[in-house]
């Protein structure tokens, strides 16, 4: 438990930046570390302590930087060294901490260690990479690339196939190889010794695959290399011997995990990771599991996966607590309403999130409940996941081409791209050049000039929601238990320490409802500390009680 009091992560909150779609300071339609730098102060005015960058290194960004082929160089796009020593030092100055992403399931195929281990099976880098024989002239398994089709990929000069789980641009590396393990060892090290603060580990359970390459018969492979065999020993090595060495905080991206394992990623003893990132609240849409499907959200499945997780995780580990990122749709058009109850929706959304055991993210621009582009036609998408699904949608699968531009719309990763809306000029005052993927069309009305100016916004909730997290212990410290898990409407939930209970009452819906309080809380000597209605309706606590449409009232009771 003093553990959880001493570092400086378990009450803190973190910003993610996507640099492509933040600020563009150079006019030429893509996002730069210039144009972090001049957005700092107002990071510092959100509240945040530190900031993940998504990958800034050299890259032909195939997918946006997750395809890395220097991880010493920084991409040119984005600025250049001497810049990211800038952004180090000026955030550091603000007392914010940077983040970096370290992509090391795979690298790009530009990469030189995989430009010398193509067609040539004698380079000492073929064996960074992982080769297979053809099995009847076919690809070694059946295992399906998560950007779509088979993930294996053939070297027409050496006749053997290499592995990419994610496009074939992205070779996976061999961790079984030790020199590799160096390889990352010296990469993290030389951004730590700059003075990086910690490590975001992207797809980081994938490392360690099964190593006998079976056919899957029953699904898509990911069962031979998710949590695989050696992943909790390549961590707690990186760990000792990188990682604690620089005190670098660490969250690792968790796909397909377990509870059980997750315990075991973020474990209370340090000898892993900080915390840990996994994704089953966000599949709560996904008709019969299948992400490219249009699905109302099961309300119940997404409570019940909280109360797992964070009754799992009490006591045995940390989760990164986060509704967006670079690679989800905008919370409040998905769970939310993102036009009439917009800001009710998306404050709502925030409350029930961040009053959880954690350490909550926030992914650019969901500070001002920035919403889904409503995208209408595929040459608005840049997106490589999307726009092969598209084309496998309806080539492979016959789909008809309005139903797969509606999910797509509901789905794609470049609902959460589109640029920053700062203000209300053109292009929201991301670029003054042509945005390297539009503008959402309501950005006259939803930008940051405007919620800064509006003292009931979204960004001046989401600034109490950090300082609350900071002043209330029990938010850090406390257990938790659903109050109503079976309630069709409502989300309450309670956290309870020695010296306090804290009672998160959301509404979930567009209806108002009636909520009544377990009878065996103390609430009448209980306060309300905050509520997404002007404070006069928030009264005094009572059991029985009027929610208005995707309300939310926090209430702390301080024991005695
Ligand atoms: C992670 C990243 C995603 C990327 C993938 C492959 O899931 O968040 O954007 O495409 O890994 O690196």
């Amino acid at each position: 438990m003093n553990k959880v009091e001493r570092e400086w992560w378990r009450s803190a909150t973190i910003y993610q930046i996507y640099p492509k779609s933040f600020c563009d300071s150079s006019d030429k339609g893509t996002g730069d570390i210039n144009g972090i730098i001049s957005k700092l102060d107002y990071l510092k005015t959100l509240g945040i302590d530190a900031i993940w960058l998504t990958p800034i290194y050299l890259s032909p960004m195939i997918d946006n930087g997750y395809d890395i082929s220097d991880y010493y160089t920084i991409n040119p796009d984005f600025g250049c060294m001497g810049d990211f020593d800038l952004l180090l030092e000026n955030a550091h100055q603000r007392g914010i901490r940077i983040i970096l992403d370290i992509v090391v399931n795979h690298t790009s195929t530009e990469h030189h260690w995989f430009k010398s281990a193509l067609g040539n099976k004698e380079s000492e880098y073929r064996d960074y990479y992982i080769w297979k024989d053809p099995i009847n002239g076919q690809a070694p398994t059946n295992w399906v690339s998560k950007f779509g089709g088979n993930a294996w990929e053939l070297d027409k000069k050496t006749d053997q196939y290499y592995l990419h789980l994610f496009a074939k641009e992205q070779a996976d590396l061999n961790w079984e190889n030790p020199n590799v393990r160096d390889q990352v060892k010296n990469i993290i090290s030389f951004w730590a010794e700059k003075g990086v603060d910690g490590f975001r580990l992207d797809v980081i359970n994938l490392i360690s695959k099964q190593q006998d390459y079976l056919n899957d018969e029953q699904g898509d492979g990911r069962r031979f290399y998710t949590d695989g065999p050696r992943v909790h020993e390549y961590l707690r090595d990186l760990s000792e011997s990188v990682f604690n060495k620089y005190g670098a905080v660490t969250v690792g991206e968790m796909s397909s995990t377990t509870l059980q394992e997750c315990q075991k990623y973020s474990s209370l003893d340090g000898k892993e990771l900080s915390m840990v990132f996994n994704f089953h609240h966000l599949k709560v849409d996904y008709a019969k599991g299948e992400k490219w499907t249009n699905a109302p959200f099961d309300f119940l499945q997404l409570k019940s996966i909280f109360n797992h997780w964070q009754q799992g995780m009490f006591a045995k580990g940390w989760s990164a607590l986060f509704w967006c990122n670079h690679d989800q749709p905008r919370i409040v058009s998905r769970l939310g309403d993102d036009q009439q109850y917009r800001v009710e929706s998306a404050k709502m959304l925030a409350t029930s999130l961040h009053m959880m055991q954690g350490t909550p993210y926030i992914y650019q621009g969901e500070e001002i409940a920035m919403t889904n582009p409503g995208y209408s036609s595929i040459e608005q998408y840049r997106d490589l996941e999307s726009t092969n699904m598209y084309e496998i949608m309806i080539n492979k699968l016959g789909k008809n081409k309005q139903d797969v531009l509606a999910i797509l719309a509901q789905k794609s990763r470049d609902n959460s791209r589109t640029p920053i809306q700062w203000d209300n000029t053109e292009n929201g005052g991301f670029t003054k050049g042509v945005p390297w993927l539009g503008v959402a069309e309501n950005y006259k009305k939803i930008n940051v000039q405007q919620a800064l100016a509006d003292k009931n916004s979204v960004f001046h909730y989401y600034r109490k929601l950090i300082e609350i997290r900071k002043e209330v212990d029990v938010i850090t410290t406390g257990d938790y238990s659903d109050l109503m898990p079976e309630h069709p409407q409502l989300f309450c939930y309670q956290r309870r320490s020695e010296q306090q209970t804290l009672i998160c009452i959301n509404n979930y819906y567009g209806e108002s409802v009636e909520c009544e309080l377990p009878s065996n809380l103390q609430i009448q000597q209980g306060k309300y500390i905050l509520g997404n209605y002007p404070e006069l309706m928030l009264g005094k606590p009572q059991h029985l009680l009027k929610l208005e449409p995707y309300e939310s009232r926090v209430l702390l009771i301080e024991h005695h």
